[in-house]
């Protein structure tokens, strides 16, 4: 991380895990336990329904509520879905896109991603935009030009003003809920690869304002190895994230 340029923000995510009741639970010890933010923000993306719960947990603490997902269209004949604007109007600041579970089980596509993200934007959101490769693709040797291609599509007609209110989550597919985290270098040397290529579409200033986190079994014993990485600029967390000391540890490493 790079506090003097850049934000170090810790994200939660919680997936489809969690009633409102139980959500109530986590975070009543989640604020309890984290006690003081003193530099890193510290997000909790919690699934739709719960949303309204979290706001009101989190009122009087500095952890932000996040979603998970977003329509990209501002409203219509979509039958189940959630667009920015409701989000933001609820005071939802983040919101998760592109996630590889949405990527792999729903179809979402480079297109659709960079849809959301422009929509995300529009409304006021904070995009945490993920990206990553399959073991077969690091295999084959391909991971930079992929990740880069995968940048490149969700930013896509971003204006420059905009880019740097979006978040970039490093998450190599074969490291999520898996138990196999990227070691340090790695994670460092995609987020860096990541910077590079907002790098030469917006510039140096903005490149190094942008937040890049890495995902994928980031837990409380690999945290501050990870994010003493120059680049690693916080944790999109999903296992770890539900239970409090775990998340809390987490949250501590990214504050030392
Ligand atoms: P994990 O999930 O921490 O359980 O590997 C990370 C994610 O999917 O964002």
């Amino acid at each position: 991380m790079n506090r003097r340029y850049r934000k170090t923000i810790i994200a939660g995510n919680w997936k489809m895990n969690k009633t409102a009741s139980e959500g109530k639970a986590l975070l009543d010890e989640i604020k309890q336990s984290v006690g003081k933010i003193k530099w890193c923000e510290v997000v909790c993306c919690v699934p739709f329904v719960d949303i309204p719960m979290a706001l009101r947990a989190l009122k009087d603490t500095r952890i932000a509520v996040g979603a998970q997902n977003m329509h990209h269209e501002a409203s219509g004949a979509y039958t189940g879905e959630v667009s920015a604007a409701m989000l933001k109007d609820l005071g939802v600041k983040y919101v998760i896109i592109g996630h590889s579970e949405r990527r792999e089980y729903f179809g979402e596509t480079d297109e659709l991603v960079n849809k959301k993200v422009l929509a995300a934007l529009e409304a006021g959101l904070h995009p945490i935009v993920c990206v990553g490769e399959r073991l077969e693709q690091r295999d084959m040797g391909i991971t930079h030009e992929l990740i880069a291609m995968q940048v490149k599509a969700a930013l896509a007609g971003v204006p420059q003003d905009k880019v740097r209110k979006m978040v970039i989550a490093y998450e190599p597919i074969w490291a999520i809920g898996t138990g196999r985290t990227a070691t340090a270098e790695q994670a460092n040397e995609i987020c860096e690869l990541i910077r590079a290529t907002i790098r030469k579409m917006y510039g140096a200033r903005t490149a190094r304002a942008v937040t890049i986190q890495y995902g994928g079994s980031m837990n409380a014993k690999n945290a501050s190895e990870l994010l003493a990485q120059p680049d690693v600029d916080g944790g999109l967390i999903g296992g770890a994230s539900l239970k409090a000391p775990d998340f809390t540890a987490i949250v501590e490493a990214a504050n030392q």
